[in-house]
């Protein structure tokens, strides 16, 4: 007798029957970024059909992708102030906090994320407050802390710290429990590697910074057991979801993960991972709509429960037309 596994794959009916794993549209997020102004779509070069929004043209685009079914959004802000101290991440008029407002008005049914951080809004770029060239811990941790509560005054659904400052996880939970948002879920970006993917949106965001790099604190890509550690210690901490950013190049540690705890796990498929699926379908080098939904499945299959990717809208319209 010879094992003939193809005979559940002769077609269509049968494979999909036999069909292991599904992606829906409920469980995508869409990033989107919003800047000051009126009337502005600011194309990205780096990230084609993505635009920074202004707060007017936001409610147009989160009405659409609530029609679309998707999960929710995850939102960045670039400010017209930035300083050494981050002051306009925790404005309670700050870009961010205003377009928190500005969804769950026009699409109360998305889930909204904001992300917690400071490179968009200090003036060298970096990720937390520095001295002496240095991103010091502490010092950042409490920025942060009134910045997490900022978005939760202003209405979030989920804060999410990207800073990867260590301690910040059980830091923003007291101070968000201590303050009346003890119901306010914390997604920790806690597997987040120093990536060269990140670099389309860096000029989305405005986020380069001015001197050094981020491998202060974000995790060698070389460091398998060193990423477990860290989303393990932020169970400790008290988080309510963990995330491994970039994901395609992390499949391994997500799916480690996913045998080691229980907490819905999200995983961010990044400005670098768009871009190159985005120039390769513009040159015809790729079947951009396949290769998106090749990367998603297999980002699924490794154990991701929510997708953070610049593809959620474009995946719910295909979905769309489907049917
Ligand atoms: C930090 C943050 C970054 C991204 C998400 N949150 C940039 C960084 O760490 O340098 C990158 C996301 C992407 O590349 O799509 N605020």
């Amino acid at each position: 007798m010879t094992m003939r596994l193809r005979r559940l794959r002769m077609n269509e009916p049968l494979r999909r029957l036999v069909r292991e794993t599904f992606l829906s549209v409920c469980h995508l997020v869409q990033p989107v970024f919003v800047v000051e102004g009126e009337k502005q779509r600011q194309p990205i070069v780096s990230m084609p059909g993505i635009e920074r929004l202004s707060l007017d043209e936001l409610e147009g685009e989160v009405r659409q992708l609530a029609e679309l079914g998707l999960g929710g959004v995850i939102l960045f802000g670039i400010p017209q102030h930035k300083d050494e101290q981050a002051t306009s991440a925790y404005a309670p008029g700050g870009i961010v906090q205003r377009a928190i407002a500005h969804v769950k008005k026009a699409a109360p049914e998305l889930v909204v994320i904001t992300d917690v951080c400071l490179c968009e809004y200090t003036s060298h770029g970096h990720c937390g407050i520095v001295r002496d060239g240095v991103v010091l811990n502490d010092e950042s941790v409490e920025v942060l802390c009134r910045v997490a509560l900022s978005h939760a005054a202003a209405g979030a659904d989920i804060v999410a710290p990207s800073d990867m400052m260590d301690g910040r996880v059980a830091a923003i939970r007291a101070a968000l429990d201590t303050n009346g948002y003890s119901h306010v879920p914390i997604l920790s970006y806690s597997s987040k590697f120093a990536s060269a993917f990140y670099g389309p949106f860096r000029e989305a965001a405005h986020s380069t910074p001015a001197f050094g790099d981020r491998r202060s604190h974000q995790l060698d890509p070389a460091n398998f057991r060193e990423a477990i550690r860290e989303s393990l210690v932020d169970v400790a901490e008290g988080a309510d979801m963990l995330m491994v950013k970039p994901a395609l190049p992390y499949l391994d540690v997500l799916h480690e993960l996913r045998q080691r705890c229980d907490l819905p796990l999200a995983a961010y498929q990044v400005s670098g991972e768009y871009a190159m699926l985005k120039a390769a379908g513009a040159n015809g080098w790729l079947d951009e709509r396949r290769a998106v939904e090749e990367s998603l499945t297999a980002i699924r299959r490794a154990g991701a429960d929510v997708i953070i990717t610049y593809f959620a809208k474009d995946f719910a319209k295909w979905q769309r037309n489907k049917t």
